[in-house]
């Protein structure tokens, strides 16, 4: 294509600490470059509504280690309506491409807006790790938080010789609670992929008792269900289970929202760095349609095609391989 001139970027879904780094990444190398930047306001409602502003090199200074994102988000999706739909394309049409920040769902739609109009490229967030083919801004963030909230919990537990229940975010994968899990020395960590029966979790806790340790941490993510759950929160589930079940204090604790807020952690602020400044290097070089694939500091563009309508879940050889760690 000929030369870029203009070009928008949002951010959409639920945010993440690093969504700025991104941004100001990818906005900073664009005006050193002369491109003209519109900065949609909560992702895809900026789209349709044409609700933007043309960012200078002022308004990403000083945002690097800023959780949130400047430019607001939704889960706003304009599939929904064809008006919506015409409407947007109608203002993509004054853009020679558009950056999309997104997990699954905003990937699905980033997809479809592909198809359609053909300017498209991807960059892939979630704290939930699960967008195909890569790492993602705000994974490594939520696993150190988690960490360090669950590492504060340990010595409560130790001191009243309690149960707890920590339910961590993860709509369909176990990826935070695995993680976090490992890196605080969690007792039993339960997770969507390898669903673990309610006697299970009673065994690791009992098996702990008999070694003297009259306390536990059992870590599930929020995605697990089980059959006899009527609770909204499988955390809570467990803990009456548990409380029925064994001669023992028990107490639940969400950690939720509180992974996605906040400052990002090196890694994610260096991760987004390098995917807002390659997305840039995808549009000047014309492969749009791609996604800013990221794995252990290296990068490379992949079809979104590849992607949609996969889930990246915890492969059976990690969590078979922190399994003997439980209990
Ligand atoms: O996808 C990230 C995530 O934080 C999930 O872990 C969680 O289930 C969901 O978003 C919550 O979504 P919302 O912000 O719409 O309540």
């Amino acid at each position: 294509m000929g030369r870029v001139r203009r070009v928008g970027i949002l951010t959409s879904g639920g945010d993440c600490p690093g969504l700025n780094a991104a941004i100001r990444a990818f906005v900073k190398l664009a005006l050193r470059r002369g491109v003209e930047v519109w900065g949609f306001k909560n992702g895809w409602e900026g789209v349709v509504n044409g609700d933007y502003r043309v960012l200078k090199a002022r308004d990403v200074s000083g945002i690097l280690p800023m959780g949130g994102t400047i430019l607001g988000t939704s889960r706003f999706n304009p599939l929904k309506s064809r008006k919506d739909v015409d409407r947007a394309l109608a203002v993509l049409d004054n853009l020679d491409a558009l950056i999309v920040i997104g997990g699954n769902g905003s990937l699905h739609i980033a997809h479809a807006f592909q198809e359609m109009w053909g300017r498209v490229v991807f960059i892939p967030k979630t704290i939930d790790n699960d967008v195909w083919g890569t790492e993602s801004i705000g994974f490594n963030t939520a696993v150190d938080v988690a960490t360090y909230l669950i590492d504060r919990l340990h010595t409560t537990a130790e001191s009243h010789r309690r149960v707890f229940v920590v339910q961590l975010m993860g709509r369909h994968t176990g990826w935070i609670t695995l993680y976090a899990g490992m890196a605080s020395g969690a007792d039993v960590m339960v997770i969507p992929e390898f669903p673990m029966s309610e006697r299970q979790i009673l065994e690791y806790i009992l098996r702990r008792k008999r070694m003297g340790k009259s306390f536990s941490i059992v870590a599930v993510a929020e995605g697990v269900r089980y059959a006899r759950q009527r609770e909204q929160n499988v955390g809570i589930y467990l803990q009456r289970y548990i409380a029925r079940e064994l001669d023992i204090e028990t107490r639940f604790v969400e950690i939720g929202y509180v992974l996605r807020g906040g400052t990002p952690t090196a890694y994610d602020r260096l991760m987004a760095h390098e995917m807002g400044h390659f997305a840039f290097e995808l549009i000047e070089e014309g492969r749009f349609g791609c996604m800013t694939a990221y794995g252990g500091y290296v990068e490379r563009g992949m079809p979104i095609r590849e992607a949609v309508g996969r889930l990246k879940t915890v492969p059976p050889e990690e969590y078979y391989a922190a399994m003997p760690y439980f209990g």
